[in-house]
């Protein structure tokens, strides 16, 4: 075995406290593309570039256009977790694992079993009606023809993200700086560390047993103590 994994191997054997923050890498070992890679969302062809489609004012102005992407590549059917996902509900069932903190909205740590996951950026298998405020099946919304409308007052539907321009949810954020500030091991994978206020997070760390998994490099590898450049499943089936 690698000998960075086994360093990552026993700080995880040796810590009753871990917390883990990844992103969109997580789940491209699922079928689900990422954004920043060369075959991620942000290197497709659309008649706008996805930042801009996933911002609040694009999704009032031109909502057809929005589910017209949210259909053809948010919702990705079939997806089941993969061996990171697994791993980590694991490792919370074993006591060791205090928190799962994700960018990702496709919901693959809790059907993986994970209890403690902290969603910075919502999921898209919630929605609500944004007129009323009504609650609504995501499972219809994600798989619609064109805008879903509210039953209840004709308002259109959104799934519960947070779209460009948009705030996080202030206690989803300050739960997460309190599960990494107070973390003994700290494991960030599968994200570019490059979409703030989330990146930002790894500043509260405060211990000496930061391990970054991620298939390229991140602004934050040269603070890290450990860089693993590999695929996350594979890393996580070692550990
Ligand atoms: P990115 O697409 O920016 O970064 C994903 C990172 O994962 C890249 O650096 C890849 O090299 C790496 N990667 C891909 N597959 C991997 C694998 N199997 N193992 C290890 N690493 C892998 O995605 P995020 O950092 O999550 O925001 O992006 C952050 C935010 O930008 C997203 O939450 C989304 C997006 O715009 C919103 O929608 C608000």
């Amino acid at each position: 075995m690698d000998d960075k994994i086994k360093t990552l191997r026993d700080w995880i054997a040796g810590s009753g406290n871990i917390v883990f923050f990844g992103g969109a890498g997580v789940s491209t070992e699922s079928g689900i593309p990422d954004f920043r890679s060369v075959d991620g969302l942000y290197n497709q062809q659309w008649r706008y570039p996805p930042e801009t489609i996933l911002s609040a004012t694009f999704f009032e102005r031109d909502p057809e256009e929005y589910y017209r992407f949210h259909h053809a590549k948010l919702v990705v059917d079939g997806a089941k977790p993969n061996r990171a996902h697994l791993r980590l509900s694991e490792l919370e069932r074993e006591g060791k694992l205090r928190a799962v903190v994700t960018q990702n909205i496709d919901g693959l740590h809790q059907a993986a079993g994970s209890k403690n996951v902290l969603e910075l950026h919502g999921s898209i298998l919630r929605a609500y009606c944004t007129r009323c405020r009504a609650p609504y099946p995501a499972e219809k919304m994600n798989h619609c023809e064109g805008v879903p409308r509210c039953p209840e007052c004709g308002g259109i539907v959104r799934p519960d993200i947070v779209l460009y321009e948009e705030m996080l949810d202030q206690d989803v954020l300050q739960k997460a700086v309190r599960y990494i500030r107070g973390a003994e091991v700290l494991i960030v994978g599968g994200t570019s560390l490059g979409v703030y206020p989330a990146a930002g997070l790894i500043n509260y760390y405060e211990g000496d047993k930061l391990a970054l998994v991620n298939l390229s490099d991140t602004p934050y590898d040269r603070y890290a103590n450990l860089v693993i450049h590999e695929k996350i499943g594979e890393v996580f089936s070692q550990v």
